[in-house]
């Protein structure tokens, strides 16, 4: 007879005979909240005191294991009973407890694995520690645990990866005992009549000894000091799993500690910001409904830009289309790709065969006409409004009734292109960031009369390609451009004052970015940010403050950075160092402009770089070309290296504080005040003791 009785809304419990199984059933991914963790505890407790059950098997409905601890609970105060308890009462449990795994077990779901008395993975299983990825560490016994089954090399990088591994690696480790096929529950009720029978052994992992490494955690911490210099959790998690040498009590005592000294950091925050926020910018009115099917996509423009979308679609399964009005242009896009898809083969991400399907699906072509099938258009060619004008007019001719016709534009009102057509409603900026096939972030820009189901789709195609969608009404630049082109200035009045670029960039390299400024401009070629400004030189105020006369001058001397071997740096030795013609450029310029350069510390070019960039993103979210702080916090993630530990420049500001801001504001604002004003967003967020994160929770 079979008695199934509910717990609670997450945990059930269905015993027949002297086998018991206990479900998880907690939407959308079982996460461990409060309800699983009460729900096992009892569940636990109840089963050792039925006298006639003989084995336990935890298994989980829906899609997936279980993915990990609740994160919406981080930040609030913990209530018990806690995870680490849970999983120990598990582990001491009289009667085997054994694990069905599916889906994705993540986090505290391996850790509720690991602490059972063995694991049996089912086909498609994931597995992973991404504790990291959120400024944590495995903190429910995996530090301690997994080392036991798969060895502290293992565990390092499982813990300090973040990355899961399928089922068979994990099973080829030890992690998990068996690899199956079936349904969960099936494969619970077998494998536990197995542990019945005597033909699946099980035993507490904590009975299982770690064979220390010194030489290894030795080598990990040395890599990571070098490596993560300003992530926290990382370090913690080489000392927790040193601990697993100890007696298994002892171990996890110091790995509650570490995990809580981790959840205490401002950087779990920013991580944790930036997990929601991926998600929270398609959660969204716009992103959602009726969306138009793209099977194939059409792309003008073979430069960088162009083949890095093409790339990008390509190993989204989808066939391209390329235009270009010369074959030497067009077999340069061609070489793009395939070089971009060597790439992605030499990175393990695409096999030699999946390539060869990609490179099949390429169509290049001289002929505009062979655009009439395609489902979505994607104009990436150089920013002339004419150029455009000319392109959006042919295609309004050549595409099929229906066809989505998207500008690739970094600045130019997606209005005035809409208007060379017939068909405003199916035009909308989708705005990609190089290289185009690398960098996760889409800017989705909304034109005044794109249909909705043109929006949704782009969302779609965003999702598809993997990237990550923000919402940006028309402005010059739309959010992230805008952005940046305002701290820009801050950056150049920063060198004209005093500063030298190499210490600015040091400075804003100690504030997480992988790369400061001036090295990113020598990268990216200076002749690039000098086009842009001789273009808008028309636009300046006069009464402004002009804040590159320096890299102008460097650029009218054929310095383009690396491609030139010189810029910023000079890139002629082994590394670059700065370019002493350069900083004398600087210097003739400061005497020019009457200018008696002064010192600036690490901190005050920080501190004056954040606030710039914090006032544009102020005023970006005031006149709504961003729906909300949290849309410009994962621009700024994802398409502009802002250290993600921070969690984006707006998360960043209610990390610094309104008062500080509004009073370091107007301290500039004392040298410049044209420059340095308070928004007004700012102002009245000060007196409504509003924060950031609140105005991301009014949505
Ligand atoms: N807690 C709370 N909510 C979670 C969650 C979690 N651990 N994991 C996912 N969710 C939510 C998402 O926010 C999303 O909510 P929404 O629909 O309202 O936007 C929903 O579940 C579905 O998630 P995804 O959109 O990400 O769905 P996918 O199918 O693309 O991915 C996943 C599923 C692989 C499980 C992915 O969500 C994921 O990686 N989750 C995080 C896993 C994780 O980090 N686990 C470790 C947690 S920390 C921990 O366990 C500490 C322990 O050591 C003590």
């Amino acid at each position: 007879m079979t008695d199934t009785r509910a717990l609670n809304d997450n945990i059930s419990i269905e015993q027949s005979g002297d086998i018991a199984l206990i479900c998880i059933n907690n939407p959308p991914v079982n996460a461990s909240g409060l309800l699983v963790r009460q729900g096992l505890m009892a569940a636990i407790t109840d089963l050792n005191a039925t006298a006639e059950v003989k084995v336990i098997a935890i298994y989980a409905a829906g899609r997936t294991f279980v993915a990990g601890a609740d994160i919406k609970e981080f930040g609030k105060p913990p209530v018990e009973p806690f995870l680490p308890d849970v999983f120990n009462a598990i582990e001491a449990s009289s009667i085997p407890v054994i694990s069905i795994l599916h889906g994705t077990a993540l986090g505290g779901g391996f850790e509720l694995a690991l602490a059972t008395h063995a694991r049996i993975g089912i086909e498609g299983l994931k597995v992973g520690l991404p504790e990291v990825n959120l400024g944590l560490l495995p903190g429910a016994g995996g530090t301690q645990r997994l080392p036991r089954l798969a060895g502290m090399a293992f565990t390092m990088d499982m813990a300090l990866g973040g990355k899961p591994v399928n089922g068979a690696t994990a099973l080829e480790a030890g992690a998990i005992d068996r690899l199956v096929s079936g349904d969960p529950r099936k494969v619970a009720l077998s494998a536990a009549q197995e542990v019945i029978d005597g033909t699946l052994p099980t035993r507490p992992t904590g009975s299982l000894a770690v064979e220390a490494d010194p030489d290894l955690l030795e080598a990990t911490a040395n890599k990571l000091r070098m490596k993560q210099p300003h992530l926290y959790s990382p370090h913690k998690i080489v000392e927790a799993v040193a601990a697993s040498v100890k007696p298994l009590e002892e171990g996890l005592q110091i790995e509650r500690a570490a995990f809580l000294s981790c959840m205490d950091t401002p950087q779990r925050a920013g991580l944790i910001h930036a997990f929601f926020g991926e998600r929270a910018v398609s959660n969204i009115p716009e992103a959602k409904g009726d969306t138009r099917d793209i099977a194939k996509v059409g792309i003008i423009g073979g430069g960088t830009m162009g083949s890095g979308i093409a790339t990008a679609c390509l190993l989204a399964g989808l066939p391209v289309r390329m235009i270009e009005v010369a074959q030497d242009g067009l077999d340069r896009g061609l070489a793009t790709v395939t070089n971009n898809l060597e790439g992605a083969v030499k990175r393990g991400k695409l096999t030699e065969a999946k390539k060869d399907a990609a490179l099949a699906a390429f169509q290049p072509s001289l002929m505009m006409e062979d655009l009439s099938d395609v489902d979505l258009v994607i104009e990436a060619v150089f920013e002339s409004m004419d150029v455009k004008r000319d392109i959006f007019g042919k295609l309004d001719v050549i595409c099929k009734e229906g066809a989505i016709l998207a500008s690739n534009t970094s600045y130019l009102d997606i209005n005035d292109i809409a208007a060379c057509t017939k068909r405003p409603q199916d035009v909308l900026g989708l705005h990609f960031f190089s290289p185009a096939h690398v960098m996760r972030l889409l800017e989705i820009v909304q034109g005044k009369d794109t249909a909705p189901d043109v929006l949704a789709s782009g969302f779609a195609f965003a999702k598809r390609l993997k990237k990550v969608g923000v919402l940006a009404q028309v402005c010059d630049g739309f959010i992230g451009n805008r952005i940046m082109n305002h701290y820009a200035k801050a950056v150049g009045y920063l060198v004209l004052d005093g500063a030298s670029p190499a210490e600015v960039d040091q400075a804003l390299e100690g504030f997480g970015l992988a790369m400061g400024p001036h090295k990113v401009g020598d990268l990216a070629g200076l002749d690039i940010g000098w086009a842009n400004r001789k273009r808008t030189a028309d636009q300046r105020d006069p009464a402004d403050r002009y804040a590159t006369p320096h890299a102008d001058r460097i650029c009218e001397q054929g310095w383009f950075g690396r491609k030139t071997g010189t810029g910023y740096y000079d890139y002629s030795g082994d590394r670059p160092v700065p370019n002493p013609a350069a900083l004398a450029i600087i210097d003739e310029i400061r005497s020019e402009l009457g200018i008696t350069p002064q010192a600036f510390s690490a901190e005050e070019i920080v501190e004056r770089y954040i606030t710039a960039m914090i006032v544009e993103a102020v005023r970006v979210v005031e006149d709504g070309t961003a729906k909300r702080p949290v849309d410009v916090d994962m621009v700024f993630l994802f398409g502009y290296g802002f250290p993600r530990f921070r969690g984006g420049p707006l998360h960043e500001a209610d990390q610094i504080g309104i008062d500080t801001l509004i009073a370091r504001i107007e301290r500039y604002g004392t040298e410049d005040p044209r420059y340095w004003q308070v928004p007004a967003l700012l102002r009245k967020m000060q007196e409504d003791g509003e924060t950031f994160a609140g105005l991301n929770r009014k949505g």
